[in-house]
């Protein structure tokens, strides 16, 4: 008999949260595991092969956590690791369990949403220099024009809560005007990191009402339902009791303490180190 449990949604930091937090919304019957790999975040530059070796790492501990699915709620994950996990790992480890990231479903729905024909991608470098979101447009909106852009400050910023200082609104301000000054066709901006979502006010405000600024979280958790709708036979592995839990490799009080001002409300985290 397959073992039930719940849905396990995974980033290097805080930034799925952002993503968890439409989950619920939307799954609200079901029941999550948060693991955010804290102590070693960000992710976003790191190499191909250390990003791979944790975030395999990430998922192995959700399946011993019961997890039969695992959401890669991070850009940089699924960029770097999501496809080999899928076509290396998973067969040898949980053959019927499934790992999905975010890449996938936003490049599915993006390419909808501009007019001008030219969208912009914000994201880590990691992200950005494998080229994935190109890759993925041009199978589902290969008429529109892709211009990328690394932020490579952001993640640590919205780690420390530094966003809002002085110093944080220039590198924001900087990289948004790089992007939109090389491009300004672009008519809709994708927040291609799950960190970016509590910068969204600011970008908006940089770009103007002409441009919108889209966050993933809503796109993946409608995605994820359809997924679930498309297969039951994992829908009826996933349990529905509407609990969250939640997991850090750092020390609980500092997520705690973070956590629950991205989610708006108070949440108790355990600890798990590799
Ligand atoms: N939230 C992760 C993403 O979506 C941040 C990666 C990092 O740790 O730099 O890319």
């Amino acid at each position: 008999m397959e073992v039930l449990g719940p849905i396990g949604v995974f980033d290097s930091g805080y930034g799925g949260l952002t993503v968890l937090a439409e989950l619920r919304k939307k799954l609200p019957q079901h029941d999550f595991i948060y693991f955010g790999d804290n102590a070693r975040a960000p992710y976003g530059n790191r190499s191909f092969d250390v990003v791979y070796e944790f975030t395999l790492e990430a998922v192995k501990f959700l399946f011993d956590q019961s997890c039969p699915l695992v959401i890669l709620a991070c850009n940089t994950a699924s960029a770097k690791a999501l496809r080999s996990i899928q076509q290396k790992d998973l067969p040898q480890i949980a053959p019927n369990n499934r790992v999905l990231g975010v890449i996938r479903p936003s490049a599915e729905v993006i390419g909808e949403r501009t007019k001008t024909g030219h969208v912009g991608i914000l994201g880590t470098l990691g992200t950005i220099n494998s080229g994935s979101y190109p890759i993925e447009l041009a199978k589902f909106a290969p008429s529109v024009q892709v211009h990328q852009h690394a932020c490579p400050m952001w993640v640590p910023l919205i780690e420390n809560q530094q966003y809002t200082h002085p110093a944080g609104q220039q590198f924001i301000a900087e990289d948004t005007n790089a992007l939109m000054n090389s491009h300004p066709e672009i008519d809709t901006i994708l927040l291609a990191c799950t960190h970016y979502p509590v910068l969204k006010n600011q970008i908006e405000a940089l770009v103007g009402p002409a441009v919108q600024v889209v966050a993933q979280g809503p796109i993946v958790a409608d995605k994820l339902k359809d997924y679930l709708l498309a297969h039951p036979e994992m829908a009826s592995r996933l349990t529905k009791t509407g609990t969250t839990s939640y997991i850090t490799s750092e020390t609980t009080a500092v997520f705690n303490e973070k956590a629950s001002y991205f989610l708006g409300e108070q949440i108790k985290a355990e600890h798990h180190s590799f």
